[in-house]
C-alpha cells in the first residue's frame, strides 16, 4: 500500500489562529477573551420570529436562486443606495453570500489567474491572505504609516504588471484605524489609472467614533467598473452564526461570480436569508445604542491601556473594536500570548497574524465586553504585560 499523499496548495497558507486562542482559553477556564473579533449582543427580535415562521414554509428547505433571494436582494439595493451612496444601476450587480469571507474569495477566484499579485495594506485582516494563498496568487505586504493610514506612494509603486487589485479595510481589522475619503479616492483612482480592481471590505461599516465617517468608493463616478465591496450581518446585526453577507461587484463579472457561486454554495441559506430581511428591515437603528456603548467601552480601553506606556502603546483609532498594541521588547508574540492566557487568563491575537511581523503586537478586541467586564479583562492585559515583560 502507497502512503497516500497529502500535500497540496494549502501547504503556503498561514495556518488560523483564532483556533490555536481558542484551544488555549478552553484549557484556561475563567479566561477573558479579546480575542475573536464578535460582538456581544445577538440578532433583533424580528429576525428570530421571522426564521421561526419561515421552518413551516416549504420554500425554506428548496434551493433558491443563486444570487440571492429577490426580496433580499431589492433590500440591499435600497440600503446601498441610501446609506453608502452607491446606484447599482450604474453597472454593478448584488451577491448574497456566506458572510463576507465568502464574498472575498469569490472575488479572488472572479478577478484573478495563478500566480497573480493582490495588494493587502498591513496590518491586514488574515482571511484576506489566506483566501490570495488558497488561490494560487502572492499577497504582496505594502507597510501603512505610524497611524496605519495608507501610504499611498507605497501602493503605488508595489504595482506590477501582475496585480489585479488593492484591498482596503476600513474601518480596519485588526487596527481600527479609519481610512480617510481622500485616501479610498486616491487608491480607487490609482487603481482605475491601472486597470486594476479596488476592493473594499466595508464590514465594520457602522462602526465609527467621534463623529467620523465611513466612506464607500463605489460611490465615486466611474468606480462601478472597477470596484468591488463586501458587506457583512455578522457584526451589525449580531448575525455571525447566521453567515449572511453580500457583494457589488461590476457587472462585466457576473458570469465569474454566478459560477464560483454555483459550485460553493449553489445558493446562500433560505432560512438566514428569511432572518436578514427581517433583520435589515429593522436596520441600521438596530446597531446604533450598540455602537455608542462600544464607544464608551473604547474610552475605557484606551485609557486604562495608556498606562502601560512606554512600554506598550497604540494610536488611536476611529473604528471597528479593536486596537493594535506595539510592545517594546524583542520577544516572540504567540509565546507572550500564551502566557498572557495560561498565567493571566486573558487572551489577545498576536500581531503575525495580521502581518506584523516586525516588533511585537496584539489585536486587543473589545467588542464582546460589556462595561461591566471591561476593566477586569483590560486590568488583567495591563498588569499581565507588565509581569511578563519584567521577568523573562
Ligand atoms: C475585515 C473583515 N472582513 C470580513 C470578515 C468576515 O465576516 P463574515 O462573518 O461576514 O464572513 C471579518 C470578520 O471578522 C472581518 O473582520
Amino acid at each position: 500500500m502507497q502512503t497516500v499523499n497529502v500535500q497540496s496548495r494549502m501547504a503556503r497558507v498561514q495556518a488560523p489562529i483564532i483556533p490555536v486562542i481558542g484551544q488555549m482559553i478552553r484549557e484556561t477556564p475563567g479566561t477573558i477573551s479579546l480575542g475573536q473579533g464578535v460582538v456581544h449582543y445577538g440578532p433583533p427580535r424580528e429576525a428570530i420570529d421571522a426564521a421561526s415562521d419561515a421552518l413551516g414554509d416549504m420554500v425554506t428547505h428548496e434551493y433558491g436562486d443563486g444570487a440571492g433571494s429577490p426580496a433580499l436582494i431589492e433590500l440591499v439595493e435600497r440600503k446601498l443606495r441610501a446609506e453608502n451612496g452607491i446606484d447599482v444601476s450604474r453597472g454593478s450587480r448584488v451577491m448574497i453570500t456566506a458572510g463576507a469571507n465568502m464574498a472575498f474569495m469569490h472575488a479572488v477566484l472572479a478577478i484573478t489567474e495563478p500566480g497573480d499579485e493582490i495588494i493587502l495594506p498591513v496590518p491586514f485582516y488574515f482571511n484576506h491572505d489566506m483566501a490570495i494563498e488558497m488561490a494560487g496568487c502572492n499577497t504582496v505586504r505594502v507597510a501603512t504609516d505610524a497611524r496605519y493610514q495608507l501610504d499611498l506612494d507605497a501602493l503605488r509603486r508595489a504595482i506590477t504588471p501582475r496585480t489585479r487589485a488593492i484591498v482596503t479595510v476600513t474601518p480596519n481589522n485588526p487596527s481600527g484605524a479609519v481610512f480617510s475619503e481622500a485616501s479610498l479616492r486616491a487608491v480607487n483612482a490609482l487603481c482605475a489609472d491601472h486597470g486594476i480592481f479596488h476592493v473594499a471590505d466595508e464590514v465594520y461599516e457602522y462602526f465609527t467614533y467621534d463623529g467620523v465617517r465611513h466612506f464607500s468608493p463605489a460611490s465615486l463616478p466611474g468606480a462601478e467598473a472597477h470596484t468591488i465591496s463586501m458587506y457583512s450581518l455578522s457584526k451589525a446585526y449580531g448575525f455571525a452564526g447566521w453567515r449572511i453577507g453580500y457583494v457589488v461587484y461590476p457587472t462585466a463579472l457576473a458570469s465569474a461570480m454566478a459560477k464560483i457561486q454555483d459550485t460553493v454554495i449553489v445558493c446562500p441559506t433560505m432560512i438566514s436569508q428569511v432572518a436578514a430581511i427581517a433583520a435589515m428591515t429593522v436596520g441600521r437603528q438596530y446597531s446604533s445604542p450598540h455602537v455608542a456603548e462600544l464607544a464608551e467601552i473604547r474610552h475605557i480601553v484606551r485609557s486604562q491601556l495608556s498606562a502601560l506606556a512606554p512600554l506598550a502603546s497604540a494610536p488611536a483609532a476611529d473604528g471597528a473594536f479593536y486596537v493594535l498594541l506595539k510592545v517594546e521588547t524583542r520577544r516572540s508574540p504567540l509565546a507572550i500570548a500564551e502566557r498572557l492566557i495560561r498565567e493571566h487568563r486573558v487572551a489577545v491575537t498576536p500581531g503575525p497574524a495580521f502581518g506584523m511581523d516586525e516588533g511585537c503586537s496584539f489585536r486587543v478586541a473589545y467588542g464582546a465586553l460589556q462595561k461591566a467586564t471591561v476593566a477586569e479583562g483590560i486590568g488583567r492585559l495591563v498588569s499581565g504585560l507588565r509581569a511578563i515583560l519584567d521577568r523573562p
